[in-house]
């Protein structure tokens, strides 16, 4: 198995994805927020690209069970029903509802790699339960860090780093790449916390500094839930082994 880590989704068209396996990392704050509404009993997240596009589908789709969700300049956007902030997908929310997500840098990511054979969901959340699966699965992996408009971030790719060291752990015959060295030497000099690197990074600082502290917490919260999201026509749910079964050759 070849790990290769892509430090910006800059870097890549939307083809480089395809036939490949892929997972999405954005810890501060997409991905986290993925995970914790779909554990929470959300019907599915829809990742798209624009402001207009979340209002365009939101209004037709899905009998008024949608809730937009996401931020510009990590704040609520004005006539969305809920920003970015993990606490807000609590399960009295989500329960039952499909979540338009628009995002900075997240969601776009995720749209950009729509054309991989598979694709996860990951943060430091569901990071045992995502390397397992990949573990299994046995197929070369993409990991994509969402990064902050096309620069390098530290907090998606020590996330990289440590979900490659729990690859290898259950893997033998792992071939890393040079970015996947790369990510692995940065999660191991990290330190202990994944919160006080949150804390120290510079969108980590910019959360703090626009009143979502409370965010950190939460996003480094570790293995805590064992939800795999899995991005399939357009739609991201919970991954479940039949779904195999149901795709298309
Ligand atoms: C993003 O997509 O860049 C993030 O989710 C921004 C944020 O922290 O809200």
């Amino acid at each position: 198995m070849k790990i290769n880590v892509l430090l910006s989704p800059h870097n890549v068209d939307e083809l480089y994805f395809s036939k490949k396996t892929t997972v999405v990392i954005d810890v501060l704050r997409a991905t986290t927020v993925i995970i914790t509404a779909l554990e929470n009993g959300a019907r599915e997240v829809i990742p798209v690209i624009s402001v207009d596009f979340a209002m365009k589908v939101s209004g037709n789709a899905f009998g008024g069970q949608t809730l937009l969700g996401g931020e510009r300049n990590t704040t609520k956007i004005e006539g969305f029903n809920l920003g970015n902030s993990p606490s807000e997908y609590n399960s009295e929310t989500v329960i039952g509802k499909s979540i338009i997500l628009y995002t900075s840098n997240g969601s776009k990511a995720i749209v950009k790699a729509k054309f991989s054979e598979n694709l996860f969901i990951c943060s430091f959340k569901n990071l045992k339960a995502v390397a397992a699966h990949l573990a299994k699965l046995n197929n070369d992996i993409e990991i994509l860090c969402a990064g902050s408009n096309g620069m390098f971030c530290i907090e998606d790719t020590v996330c990289a780093g440590k979900l490659i060291n729990e690859i290898c752990d259950v893997s033998n015959d792992v071939e890393l790449t040079d970015a996947a060295k790369a990510s692995v030497v940065l999660n191991d000099s990290s330190g202990d916390s994944i919160f006080e690197m949150l804390k120290k990074s510079e969108h980590g600082q910019k959360l703090i500094s626009n009143g979502f502290e409370d965010d950190l917490n939460e996003c480094a919260e570790f293995s805590v839930s064992d939800v795999i999201p899995f991005y399939y026509s357009g739609v991201i749910k919970i991954f479940k082994e039949e779904d195999n079964e149901f795709k298309p050759e």
